[in-house]
């Protein structure tokens, strides 16, 4: 697949099939993306894949945030229940769950460089498992933000940041794409001084 074919037609995926994907396949994904830049040669990305058994604790991770959140406030418990059972099966039904997270640089600068290659890894990652087939979705979720979150996947969040999880498998449904804007929209090439 070509490059501009890959960035083209990627589509962030919603629906997956059951099927895990192979290890080999996940590890050539992961090591590909490698090549992003990455300022100081820091490769500030780290990865853990919950799948299988693991992700009934990430699962329940995941709820336990949203209490925290007060996602379920103002509904009865039996509704509750329900909605609980519907985003648990929800979780467990996507193949893998990996999360990508980094060090947190005490240099605000540096921190931001970090972050900005750990999304560009990212992409990657999204590229190449849409060459081999795989689709991924990109989630920023607030449970992100939460600090016991962190501290429930054994990551103290004094010392990491996470910065995404990113759902995987083969996808069951490809949604229709999104059009983008007009480059000129956005886009402004000086030419001349501006200071005169
Ligand atoms: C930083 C970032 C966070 C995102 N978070 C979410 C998310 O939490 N949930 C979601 O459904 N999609 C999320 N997306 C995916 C976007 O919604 C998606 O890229 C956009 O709708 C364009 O669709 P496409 O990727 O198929 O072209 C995120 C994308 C980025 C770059």
């Amino acid at each position: 697949m070509d490059l501009q074919t890959a960035i083209k037609e990627r589509r962030s995926i919603h629906d997956f099939q059951p099927q895990e994907l192979e290890r080999g396949l996940m590890k050539h994904i992961f090591s590909q993306a490698s090549w992003a830049p990455n300022h100081r040669m820091k490769e500030p990305w780290n990865i853990t894949v919950f799948q299988e058994e693991a992700k009934l604790d990430y699962a329940d991770a995941v709820l336990d945030s949203y209490v925290r959140n007060g996602f379920f406030e103002g509904y009865e418990n039996g509704k509750i229940n329900s909605m609980k059972k519907g985003i648990r099966d929800f979780l467990i039904s996507i193949p893998h769950h990996a999360l990508v997270y980094l060090e947190k640089d005490k240099d605000s600068h540096k921190f931001e460089e970090d972050y900005a290659a750990v999304c560009a890894y990212i992409q990657n990652v999204q590229l190449l498992a849409w060459e081999e087939g795989v689709g991924t979705l990109w989630t920023t979720s607030p449970y992100l933000n939460d600090p016991l979150f962190a501290e429930d996947l054994g990551l103290p969040p004094s010392k990491y940041k996470l910065a995404a999880v990113l759902q995987m498998g083969y996808p069951k449904k490809v949604p229709k794409f999104k059009p983008r804007s007009p480059i000129e929209e956005k886009c402004t090439f000086v030419h001349r001084s501006w200071k005169k």
